[in-house]
């Protein structure tokens, strides 16, 4: 069975970075036969705040939250916004409040690869360690490497990643989210509980 995942990030700015590197790896990733549900910044944009009138029942939502609950791993990719996650990110992963009484809530034992910019290194590293803390908080496994990109520069030519040292980190990232997925999958508890 094929491996599911859930992508989301980028920000409303027109030719985000943000968003065209999510992209790049969402497409690595399915290049390794992974399918990938992926919400861009417009879809983020759209999501009412959580906990608003406007959020109950509201359908995009509900079909990210159903993403989440059948995703095997996830990607998300944030700007680093005033030294932190963006709003439209954080609100979406607000949403999986909604998975707190499944059977598997959260990002449960899910691996999570996590991706930062920012116009600098310092604003890149804090909202990558925002990023892993929510994610511990949801249950999830962030991957031993994360990506923090500088991109006060243009990183894309020609449609391609410029600098290969960031290409060749952000195909690790998928490489590591989709090797412990498939693992986690297969995954037999290594013993029963005491009764
Ligand atoms: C509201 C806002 C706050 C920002 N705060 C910071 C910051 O604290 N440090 C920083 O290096 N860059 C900051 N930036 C720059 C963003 O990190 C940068 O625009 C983003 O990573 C580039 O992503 P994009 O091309 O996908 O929009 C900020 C940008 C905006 C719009």
């Amino acid at each position: 069975m094929e491996l599911r995942l859930l992508a989301l990030g980028g920000t409303p700015a027109p030719g985000s970075s943000t968003g065209k590197v999510l992209d790049w790896t969402a497409r690595f990733a399915a290049s390794l036969g992974a399918r990938v549900d992926q919400f861009d910044a417009d879809f983020l944009a759209q999501l009412p705040l959580y906990q608003t009138p406007a959020a109950t029942g509201h359908s995009a939502a509900q079909r990210f939250v159903d993403c989440a609950r059948q995703a095997d791993g996830v990607l998300i990719a944030s700007p680093g916004w005033h030294g932190s996650v963006s709003g439209s990110v954080k609100n979406a992963l607000d949403y999986l409040e909604e998975t707190a009484r499944d059977e598997r809530p959260y990002l449960d034992g899910r691996p999570v690869g996590l991706i930062a910019t920012a116009y600098g290194w310092q604003a890149a590293v804090t909202t990558l360690n925002a990023m892993r803390t929510i994610v511990h908080a949801l249950r999830g496994w962030p991957t031993p490497l994360g990506v923090a990109i500088n991109c006060s520069q243009p990183l894309f030519a020609g449609g391609e990643i410029a600098d290969p040292a960031l290409a060749a980190q952000l195909k690790h990232l998928c490489r590591q989210v989709i090797d412990f997925a498939a693992l986690a999958r297969s995954r037999q508890p290594l013993a029963e509980e005491p009764k």
